[in-house]
C-alpha cells in the first residue's frame, strides 16, 4: 500500500517533513500548501519544483505569477488526492484547517504548536505508537517534548521503569532567520512546570515529571538536563547500553568535539545532511551521573528536524501501515538513514 500524503505549511517544518516523506518508500508526497511566496518556496522553485505547489484560501495567486512559480491548484484540490495531510501552518491555524479535512475525510497529523484539543491522540512514535493506530486525527509532541521523552522512554522500558523526572530546559529562542524574534541578548524564565514535562505525563502518565524552562537568544538546538528516577536503582552503565542501543539518540563525548549545540549543526553540515539537520537527539555520555538512586543526564534537541520521524511514525500509525511500534519505527529509520552511521 503507498498512503498518500499532503503537507500544509512549506515552512520549517513542513519542508522537511516534505523531504522526509519523499524518502519513504511506501509513501507518496502528493504536495505542499502554503499562503505565500515565502523564501522556502522561493527556494523551492529555485530548486526546480521537486513537489506540486497548492494555495491555501487567502493567498493571492498573482503573487506567484509574478515570480514564475507554478500552481497545481487549490488546498481542496490537494485534499482531495491524499489519504492524510501532515499540518505544519503556523501554532493555531491548524484547528482551522482541520474543519477542511473532516469536510473531505482526510486524516491529518498536527504539529506541537495546536492545542491538544485538536487531536485524539497526542503522539510520540516509540511511546505510545499503538494508541495512534487507525486514529483520524494525531498531534505530536513538540521538538523539546519529542526528544525527551525518547531518552526517558528508552530508560523506561529498558531499565526497569521510571517513577519521576525533573528537568531543566535550556531552550533556542528562535529559529534561524526568525527576525520577528528580534535581536535580543537575555535569558527568560517561563513558568514552572514546563509545558514539556506536563505534555511527557500525557503520554506516559505512569511519570510524575516536573521542570524549568529557561530560554536562550541562540538558534541552534536546545539542551534539556534530566534528573530521572527509576523503579529500581539506574546505573550510569544501564543507562548508556539503553540509550546506545536507541536508534533516535546518538551517544557523543565532549572530547570528541560535540562541546554543545553548535557542534551538532556543524557536524550535521559536514555529513552534508539538508540545511545541518540531525534526525537523532544528541546524548553526552560524559553528562551521565548517578545522584543517589537517580540518574542524571543531558540531551541535545535539534529543534527543526527532531519531531521529522516522529510525524511519519503518526503516519504509519493513523493509516494502520504496521501494527506493532517497533516495526513502525524501523520503516521509518530505514528509510530516513536513521541509526546507519552506528
Ligand atoms: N520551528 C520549530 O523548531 C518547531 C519545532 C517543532 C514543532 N514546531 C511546530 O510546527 C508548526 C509549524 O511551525 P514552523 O516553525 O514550521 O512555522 P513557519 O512559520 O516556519 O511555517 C509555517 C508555514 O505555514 C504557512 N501558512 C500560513 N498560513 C497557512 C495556512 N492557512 N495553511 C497552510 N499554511 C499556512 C506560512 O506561510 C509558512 O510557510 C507549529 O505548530 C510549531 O509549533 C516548530
Amino acid at each position: 500500500m503507498v498512503v498518500k500524503v499532503g503537507v500544509a505549511g512549506y515552512g520549517v517544518i513542513g519542508q522537511r517533513l516534505a523531504d522526509g516523506v519523499a524518502l519513504q518508500g511506501d509513501m507518496e508526497l502528493v504536495g505542499v500548501a502554503d499562503l505565500a511566496p515565502t523564501l522556502s518556496i522561493r527556494a523551492m522553485k529555485e530548486k526546480g519544483m521537486p513537489y506540486d505547489l497548492y494555495l491555501v484560501e487567502g493567498a493571492d495567486k498573482t503573487k506567484f505569477d509574478e515570480l514564475d512559480i507554478p500552481v497545481a491548484g487549490t488546498f481542496n484540490d490537494l485534499l482531495d488526492k491524499v489519504d492524510i495531510m501532515l499540518d505544519s501552518s503556523p501554532g493555531g491555524v491548524g484547528a482551522k484547517n482541520k474543519e477542511l479535512y473532516e469536510e473531505k475525510g482526510v486524516k491529518a497529523v498536527f504539529q506541537g504548536g495546536e492545542a491538544n484539543s485538536i487531536a485524539d491522540v497526542f503522539f510520540h512514535g516509540y511511546a505510545n505508537y499503538e494508541k495512534g493506530l487507525n486514529q483520524n486525527y494525531l498531534k505530536l509532541t513538540s521538538c523539546n517534548t519529542t526528544g525527551l521523552i525518547r531518552a526517558v522512554d528508552c530508560l523506561d522500558r529498558e531499565c526497569g521503569g521510571i517513577r519521576k523526572v525533573v528537568i531543566t530546559i535550556i531552550r533556542r529562542v528562535a529559529d534561524p532567520g526568525d527576525y520577528h524574534r528580534g535581536l535580543t541578548n537575555a535569558l527568560q524564565m517561563d513558568k514552572a512546570p514546563s509545558h514539556q514535562a506536563v505534555d511527557l505525563m500525557t503520554i506516559m502518565p505512569h511519570v510524575e515529571a516536573t521542570g524549568i524552562l529557561v530560554h536562550t537568544p541562540v538558534t541552534h538546538g536546545h539542551i534539556i538536563t534530566v534528573v530521572a528516577s527509576g523503579k529500581k536503582k539506574i546505573s550510569k552503565e544501564m543507562a548508556l547500553k539503553a540509550f546506545k542501543g536507541h536508534d533516535r539518540i546518538r551517544v557523543v563525548r565532549i572530547d570528541e568535539g560535540f562541546k554543545g549545540n553548535a557542534s551538532f549543526f556543524r557536524y550535521a553540515r559536514d555529513l552534508g545532511n539538508p540545511r545541518g539537520d540531525m534526525y537523532e537527539i544528541g546524548l553526552w555520555e560524559d553528562s551521565i551521573v548517578e545522584s543517589g538512586d537517580d540518574i542524571v543526564f543531558a540531551i541535545n534537541i535539534p529543534q527543526e528536524s527532531v519531531t521529522i520521524p516522529e510525524t511519519v511514525d503518526g503516519i504509519r500509525a493513523a493509516m494502520g501501515m504496521q501494527a506493532e511500534r517497533l516495526f513502525a519505527v524501523a520503516e521509518t529509520n530505514k528509510y530516513l538513514g536513521i541509526g546507519k552511521w552506528k
